[in-house]
């Protein structure tokens, strides 16, 4: 949950560009963002960020039963974006929303804004609400283009914040030897009993209610071999865009001055014209 990465890490962006999401929902898959190419200062605008994924999916819960995914998101912004206030955003962008919540990830940190979890049936777009800043008003931004980075996530996690495994993962042996006995526990899960065949040491691995068992009794395994399938069926992607940050004046600037290219060359074949005339009049002499 996004929650989980706003208590464990104080700046979700790791120095690699890896967004921290990733430390637990360990498998890759896309995410896609979508933002105007500029954007004026004080100007409310749309960050759209798909999350796609086969809908039909059922994944396993903390409780061994199968259910539907949710997503949720994080979008890291240029220093000075954040959030629009709701009485800046339109009727038709409110439309949109679909009444969403959105956090900031710090109080101190408004650029940065997490969402999530939702049922990813009913949002399979997710429109965050931005304002750009004004350079006339804060001195720290500029004129420029920034990048805007992205996580989605379809999914349980792997890991807990504890460093615990969910039963959402696949899970492994923590010895060699003989499987010498499986439990299957009431409410689902295996007690698996290890044997080292070398000393006859005994290893109990537990596993949770969910992932489907790939060993049975009698078996010779290696150290991390797989005891279960893994039946993660999620997970994270990351992206980014630019944007540019546009001053009006820049823009005014540019057309006056494709204006008048235009301009000069106008006057300058009207020139050529006159300078043609005068000389067939030259030539009738
Ligand atoms: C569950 C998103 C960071 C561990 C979820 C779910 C979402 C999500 C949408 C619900 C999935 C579902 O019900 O289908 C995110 C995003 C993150 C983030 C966007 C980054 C901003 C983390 C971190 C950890 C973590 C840092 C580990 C410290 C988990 C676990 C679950 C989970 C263990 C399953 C919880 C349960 O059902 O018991 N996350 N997550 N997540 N997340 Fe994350």
């Amino acid at each position: 949950y996004p929650i989980f990465a706003q208590q464990v890490y104080e700046n979700p962006r790791e120095a690699t560009g890896r967004i921290v999401c990733a430390n637990c929902h360990l498998a890759n898959k896309p995410v896609d963002i979508e933002v105007p190419r500029a954007v004026l200062p004080d100007t409310v605008f749309e960050a759209v960020v798909r999350i796609p994924y086969d809908t039909k999916l059922k994944q396993i819960l903390s409780n061994g039963k199968r259910g539907a995914l949710n997503i949720g998101a994080i979008l890291i912004l240029p220093e000075g974006f954040e959030l629009a206030p709701p009485d800046r955003i339109s009727p038709e962008m409110k439309e949109r929303i679909l009444n969403l919540s959105f956090q900031s990830y710090r109080p101190t940190k408004k650029n940065i804004i997490v969402m999530g979890p939702v049922t990813g049936l009913k949002y399979s777009e997710i429109s965050f609400p931005i304002i750009s800043p004004d350079p006339s008003t804060n001195k720290d931004v500029h004129f420029l283009k920034y990048p805007i980075y992205v996580g989605g996530n379809r999914g349980r996690g792997q890991i807990y914040p504890d460093g615990s495994k969910s039963n959402n993962t696949i899970y492994n042996a923590t010895a060699a030897g003989i499987v010498s006995r499986i439990i299957r526990k009431e409410k689902g899960g295996y007690e698996i009993t290890i044997v080292d065949t070398s000393d006859g040491r005994q290893v109990v691995d537990i596993i949770p209610p969910g992932p489907e068992l790939l060993v049975s009794e009698g078996e010779s395994i290696r150290l991390d071999q797989p005891l279960t399938s893994n039946p993660n069926v999620g997970g994270f992607g990351q992206g980014d865009a630019e944007i540019v940050l546009q001053d009006t004046l820049r823009v005014q600037g540019l057309l006056l001055f494709l204006a008048s290219v235009i301009l000069a060359q106008i006057f300058l074949v009207l020139k050529k014209k006159q300078f043609e005339k005068v000389q067939l009049s030259e030539m009738n002499l």
